[in-house]
């Protein structure tokens, strides 16, 4: 059994740290300043380090906690991460704790991004910054097309998957969520509900794959609501998935 614990960084990043008896992988390691403390006050033992995709608030820790730990690193292959010592494609898998874990390439965010999926036993995804609650992640490199088809595998998950994203915006996300799926009652119910949440400072993740199809929009791509008022912004009738994701991701950025 793994135990799937939040280490907070910067203003609004976690690092999952995957804990099993005294050994700890962490995720996405932007800074090893937290990582550092968290082993310390629990004698924990770092055993490796899974990488999502390049950019710095995910990886910026890894050589300090390499240079320390002399750890393996998980990581996108073909990418410029340094420190990556095991390259890692689609449909590749990798053990941690005796647990398989699935890696999916899911371009969009980056073009490097990868997902880390463990189905037997407990059901855990660790996406990084492709999918996040009630969002997904800005098109920095990737393709609407792209980020349709990494969506469409995360979304076809087992239900009951544990969504582990690495930012807390799932507040930003619904603020803007209510506004472009306006009849999703349970989306209202869910959006005060991670108000009350955030005014307490509390974590709103894991999210679940059954719940991100009820409230997240860009997993909703044929819900009418949702095609009519991205039709209303982009000034013309959005026929295709790919071309709502599209108009909802340009209007989210400019929200
Ligand atoms: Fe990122």
């Amino acid at each position: 059994m793994i135990e799937v614990i939040p280490i907070k960084a910067f203003t609004d990043n976690y690092i999952w740290a995957l804990v099993s008896k005294e050994s700890v992988y962490v995720v996405d390691p932007g800074d090893p300043s937290p990582v550092l403390s968290f082993l310390e006050e629990n004698d924990f033992i770092l055993e490796g380090i899974l990488i999502t995709h390049h950019h710095f608030d995910h990886t910026g820790g890894i050589k300090t906690l390499v240079d320390k730990f002399n750890v393996p690193v998980f990581g996108p292959s073909g990418s410029n991460i340094e420190g990556i010592s095991v390259e890692l494609k689609e449909n590749d898998s990798i053990q941690i704790f005796g647990q398989n874990f699935k890696v999916f390439e899911v371009p969009g965010h980056t073009l490097d991004h990868i997902a880390y999926y463990s189905e037997k036993d407990q059901k855990l995804l660790f996406c990084g910054d492709t999918l996040f609650s009630g969002g997904c992640g800005r098109l920095f490199e990737g393709t609407p097309s792209q980020m349709y088809d990494s969506l469409t595998k995360l979304k076809n998950l087992s239900p009951e998957t544990l969504v582990y994203c690495t930012h807390e915006y799932t507040e930003s996300n619904l603020n803007f969520a209510v506004v472009v799926n306006d009849e999703n009652e349970f989306l209202k119910k869910y959006h005060s509900e991670v108000k009350d949440k955030r005014k307490n400072d509390e974590i709103t993740l894991p999210s679940t794959i059954e719940k991100e199809l009820r409230i997240n929009p860009f997993l909703r791509l044929s819900d009418e609501n949702i095609i009519t008022n991205a039709s209303n912004f982009n000034s013309s009738k959005l026929t295709k998935e790919v071309d709502t994701l599209k108009a909802v991701r340009e209007w989210k950025d400019s929200f």
